[in-house]
């Protein structure tokens, strides 16, 4: 009788890294060459070979959400090398495609991997998200509140006045509203043009990032890898699906979503301990981008476990090559 190893994080954490180190080096080569897909396609895979030598049996919960557009690592596939501990994954081998293809700040390639059945599944449609950094009241601030009431609650619990908070938010059209009465409560707001894992993140130490809240909505899978980031490093989230339509709510139902209009938590979204990988593409306060000098390219890694609240940096350098006979080119 063969019995399923128990989902063991130390041992598959190290490993993680070579997954999203392979997708970032693949996708750095396509940086600045203005082509998304082209760039999206390379980090996807690259991750996806990094993958299949993984040392464990995972189901992809959230990942490349439409088998037209992406040739591989559909949520519900797969993964992993076919032994070892049942996990889930939830992936985006290139978070942040247009800053790739325009070569500017904050592309990351990333991984969550847990237990099996700890994260949410969740369609790829849009979520509303909220986030703030760790040591405040649980619940301190809500998606039920008004914007400007959240600002003020925030101030309250941190000291200061309401002009001294900076709200992190995507730039679209879609937050005027948003951003009109985060201004009117006097707050700052920070915009990113892409990339809110990375968004999300900057809320779990405002002393480096100068971001305190994050609000708004984007991709609801990168809500639950943003969700995953902030188990490790500490700090509260809230997401609630976005339904613009009535195929957003039938699509969330098949996903086993009974509710689709509530919102979950940070625990709800992902529920037991996790390990989570994010390698830069292009540098950003958060991660350094790839870079490759003559003979040589260098990656870095922000390698982060629930479990313990471990934070690793991995730098990563090695000698540009072809890649070895039958062997992904950016796989070290
Ligand atoms: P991809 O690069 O994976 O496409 O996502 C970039 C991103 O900015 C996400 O970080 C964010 O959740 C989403 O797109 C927002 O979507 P939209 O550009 O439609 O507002």
């Amino acid at each position: 009788m063969t019995t399923t190893p128990p989902f063991d994080d130390a041992l598959i954490s190290l490993a993680l890294v070579r997954t999203t180190e392979a997708a970032a080096l693949a996708a750095a080569r396509l940086a600045g060459q203005g082509d998304e897909e082209a760039a999206d396609t390379a980090a996807l895979n690259a991750m996806a070979a990094a993958l299949a030598v993984q040392p464990f049996r995972g189901r992809i919960v959230v990942g490349e959400g439409c088998r037209h557009t992406a040739p591989a690592l559909f949520t519900d596939d797969e993964v992993g090398a076919g032994s070892g501990p049942v996990v889930d994954v939830a992936l985006d081998p290139l978070e942040g495609a247009t800053l790739t293809a325009k070569d500017m700040p904050g592309a990351i390639s990333v991984i969550a991997v847990g237990a099996e059945g700890s994260m949410l599944r969740v369609p790829d449609i849009y979520m509303e998200k909220l986030a703030i950094g760790p040591g405040y009241p649980e619940g301190l601030v809500s998606l039920d509140m008004p914007p400007a009431e959240r600002v003020r609650k925030l101030a309250s619990a941190k000291g200061c006045r309401p002009e001294e908070i900076t709200v992190c938010v995507l730039e679209r059209p879609r937050h005027r509203a948003l951003v009109e009465a985060l201004r009117e409560a006097g707050a700052r707001v920070r915009f990113i043009t892409d990339g809110d894992v990375a968004g999300v993140i900057h809320v779990a130490d405002p002393e480096e990032t100068g971001v305190d809240i994050y609000m708004g909505s984007g991709g609801a899978p990168e809500g639950v890898l943003a969700a995953a980031a902030l188990k490790c490093l500490g700090g509260q989230f809230e997401g609630r699906l976005v339904l613009r339509s009535e195929s957003d709510r039938q699509t969330a139902i098949e996903k086993g979503i009974d509710d689709p209009t509530r919102s979950w938590l940070r625990d709800e979204l992902v529920r037991g301990d996790v390990v989570f990988s994010a390698s830069g593409v292009t540098d950003s306060p958060l991660v350094g981008g790839v870079h490759r000098r003559r003979g040589w390219c260098e990656c870095e890694t922000l390698l982060m476990r629930s479990a313990t609240g471990s934070i690793r940096r991995i730098h990563y350098r090695r000698r540009e090559t072809g890649g070895e006979a039958g062997i992904h080119p950016e796989i070290g």
